[in-house]
């Protein structure tokens, strides 16, 4: 119902404030804090998109909750508390930086908690679960602050990650994030309501290029722009603003971003070893499955005459087996 759930909005607002204290303020969150500062996050930043320290401790934030009068079933619900069998409860979140996830309004609906110490057998972010309030697949991180820049720069670049988006908001205030690779449709829809343009902006690294390549075809085929910027391999977005900075980020990275088939040809390249006749042979055949499934007459032309420059092959040899690989009509 209405009430339950604004009780536990409440909560996730009480407890950003408790946890963003913990992080900035106090010895038990200096640790967490000097790793962030040292990983490049101003404390600008920190306020701005209220990280916060969860206490290593079993009972912090069940403690507090119950001392505010906040009912324990309905936090259980909201996934900030873990019901033990004997009935007590336990924090789900502990000894964790804690990254509140917001909803299209700007109300805190979930958190993610990152280990400092990746080492540990753990998984790296532990989310909240899929609750009333929380669907992975309808929220995008990042989306109500993001709204009036991509609206103002009709564009929204999407991110793998929260470290991503935080450190580029200085130079791509339109950046938001899909936690994870995996893009429903109503994160499109989400993205449609504000821009027709997307700059897919992905981890170097395999999974984030096959996530990427997968992405681009989704929000292409639901009618959007997409534009896809080329990590070198091994960096993340976070990782290469850190190095570079922000401006070079801006200016080599989403200034740079490439077509959908400039990046499919890349995409292809990487899979194909150009150097031998199958492997040539090979790439020719995927990229003109994909110039097949272009909408454009004057699209598929271009590509096949850049394919044609490429691989010194005759224009109407490419364009008959182009043919062939259209679906044929009813
Ligand atoms: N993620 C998750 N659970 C995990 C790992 C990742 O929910 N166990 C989500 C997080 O939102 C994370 C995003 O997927 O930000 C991208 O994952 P990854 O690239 O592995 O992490 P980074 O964002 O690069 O995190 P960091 O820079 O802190 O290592
Ligand atoms: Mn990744
Ligand atoms: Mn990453
Ligand atoms: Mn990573
Ligand atoms: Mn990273």
């Amino acid at each position: 119902s209405k009430q339950l759930h604004k009780d536990q909005l409440e909560a996730h607002e009480l407890l950003a404030k408790f946890y963003h204290h913990l992080l900035m303020n106090t010895k038990e969150g200096q640790h967490a804090l000097e790793y962030m500062l040292q990983r490049g996050f101003t404390e600008d930043q920190l306020k701005q998109f209220r990280i916060g320290w969860a206490l290593p401790s079993w009972d912090f934030t069940s403690e507090l909750l119950k001392k505010r009068g906040f009912d324990l079933s309905s936090m259980e619900q909201a996934g900030l508390i873990i019901k033990r069998d004997n009935g007590s409860y336990f924090d789900r979140f502990r000894e964790r930086i804690m990254f509140p996830v917001e909803n299209d309004r700007g109300q805190i609906v979930a958190f993610s908690g990152r280990i400092i110490d990746a080492e540990k057998d753990e998984p790296k972010y532990l989310n909240s679960p899929e609750t009333p309030l929380f669907q992975k697949n309808r929220i995008l991180f990042n989306y109500h602050r993001a709204r009036g820049a991509i609206r103002r720069e009709q564009s929204a670049v999407l991110f793998e990650g929260f470290a991503d988006v935080i450190s580029s908001n200085e130079w791509a205030a339109n950046g938001i994030a899909t936690m994870g690779t995996s893009l429903s449709a109503q994160h499109i829809s989400l993205i449609k309501k504000l821009t027709s343009q997307v700059i897919l902006c992905y981890d170097g690294d395999q999974a984030g290029y096959e996530a990427a390549f997968k992405a681009a075809k989704e929000i292409s085929s639901s009618g959007l722009n997409v534009k896809v910027a080329l990590l070198p391999n091994g960096l993340d977005p976070d990782d290469y603003i850190q190095k570079k900075g922000g401006q070079a980020f801006k200016q080599e990275i989403i200034d740079s971003s490439v077509s959908e088939m400039a990046f499919k040809m890349h995409y292809y390249r990487s899979k194909n070893n150009l150097s031998t006749e199958d492997g040539r042979l090979s790439y020719i055949k995927s990229i003109l499955k994909e110039i097949a499934s272009l909408k454009g007459a004057i699209d598929k032309e271009f590509y096949i005459k850049q394919l044609s420059d490429e691989f010194n092959l005759s224009v109407e040899g490419l364009s008959n087996q182009l043919g062939s690989l259209m679906p044929t009509e009813q």
